[in-house]
């Protein structure tokens, strides 16, 4: 039985969590599956009651599982604790351990549901689907050195460095060309290569990666221009594949392509088939408890995670159509709230995605996998 570390931490994160967990049982009944959630404290709640934000209980639990999956972490009620003893050390802890240096960003907008988006309907044209590949485990986040100290003036200074190793961009631009063959064959690297050192190696790497996939077209952004475009023409994009920090701040940008950040699934994976799977949103501290935050982005995490972790394609497709179903229904939860739509709260919303799935199957246009 495949084993999951279940880490709902803090604000929304459970709520999300629990909604996830409703949709995978409705797989388990559906597909007769059996998952082994086991559940652990990350983040805030984890320094709340261990004094440490990724307590090794719970990175040994993340270790020997098949996946882990993590609700949201962070709070204002922790924002003052020292940088090492912060909830989102937990995140970039288990990601640095578990060595998952891509992180996937699926963005999807389908035609029938652009009116949520901010973006005109016109330029979103027939849908978007766009995948970001961030790289996870490098860059400015983990580069050494980094430290505050003094110039012999007195003068208070702050220090972070951006650096990329060759074996650490060919890794993660292998995966982008990977996944673009078995999509629209296209990679757009970003990178900041008319100023920065590192993004020269980065483009460079990236080209001689291109050299391997002929079959896919590679073309370079700059990141200033990448922002531009996302929002100018977000339509031309298929895979793109950037640093640590621009695809944070890139991803952010285009979830709001789908009319909420609270949509967007990632799952991060390194060279075996183990993969760390989290909604891209945060910990939502001011609707916490609410029962008003948007589970989508948690429960197609769990999709990715059938996907590339688990091996069940099908079972995957299968949580993915159900949500398209649910929300061409209407169904919206506030943040994607529209003229004439159902509004409903996150528990619902999931029970909406688990209905649907414990009675989709034969329109995904695929064999139905054997039974176990
Ligand atoms: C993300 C988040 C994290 C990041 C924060 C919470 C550390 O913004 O997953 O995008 O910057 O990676
Ligand atoms: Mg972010």
């Amino acid at each position: 039985m495949p084993t999951v570390a279940w880490l709902p931490g803090d604000g929304i994160g459970p709520e999300v969590a629990a909604a996830a967990r409703d949709v995978l049982k409705a797989v388990e009944k559906r597909y007769d599956h059996r998952f082994d959630l086991r559940e652990a404290l990350v983040g805030g709640a984890a320094i709340d009651q261990t004094g440490q934000p990724l307590p090794v209980d719970t990175l040994a639990l993340c270790r020997e599982a098949d996946a882990v999956f993590l609700g949201a972490v962070g709070g204002p009620e922790w924002d003052d604790l020292p940088p090492e003893l912060r909830p989102e050390k937990a995140l970039l802890g288990i990601r640095k351990d578990l060595g998952v240096y891509a992180n996937l960003r699926p963005v999807k907008v389908k035609a029938g549901w652009t009116s949520a988006s901010p973006l005109k309907e016109e330029l979103l044209g027939d849908g978007i689907d766009l995948l970001i590949v961030r790289e996870l485990t490098g860059g400015i986040y983990f580069g050494q050195p980094r430290e505050r100290r003094s110039t012999p003036g007195g003068e208070e200074q702050a220090l972070d460095t951006m650096v990329y190793s060759t074996d650490e961009v060919r890794r993660v631009a292998e995966v982008a060309f990977r996944m673009a063959g078995e999509r629209r064959k296209k990679v757009t690297s970003v990178d900041k290569a008319n100023v920065l050192e590192s993004s020269r190696l980065w483009r460079e790497t990236v080209e001689g990666v291109a050299g391997r996939f002929p079959e896919v077209e590679l073309t370079h952004f700059y990141v200033d221009n990448c922002a531009m475009q996302l929002v100018r023409n977000p339509a031309q994009f298929d895979v793109l594949v950037t640093g640590n920090m621009f695809g944070d701040i890139l991803s952010d940008l285009a979830s709001v392509l789908t009319g909420s950040l609270g949509m967007l699934p990632s799952a991060s994976l390194g060279d075996g088939s183990r993969g760390f799977y989290e909604p891209v949103h945060g910990s939502g501290p001011d609707i916490a408890g609410k029962d008003v935050a948007n589970p989508l982005g948690a429960i197609l995490s769990v999709a990715l995670m059938l996907r590339y972790s688990l091996g069940l394609e099908y079972e995957a497709r299968s949580i993915e159509a159900a949500v398209e179903t649910v929300l061409g229904r209407g169904y919206r939860t506030v943040d994607m709230a529209q003229k004439g739509c159902i509004l409903v709260g996150t528990r619902k919303m999931g029970e909406l995605v688990a209905g649907e799935v414990a009675g989709t199957g034969s329109f995904l246009g695929l064999p139905r996998p054997e039974a176990p």
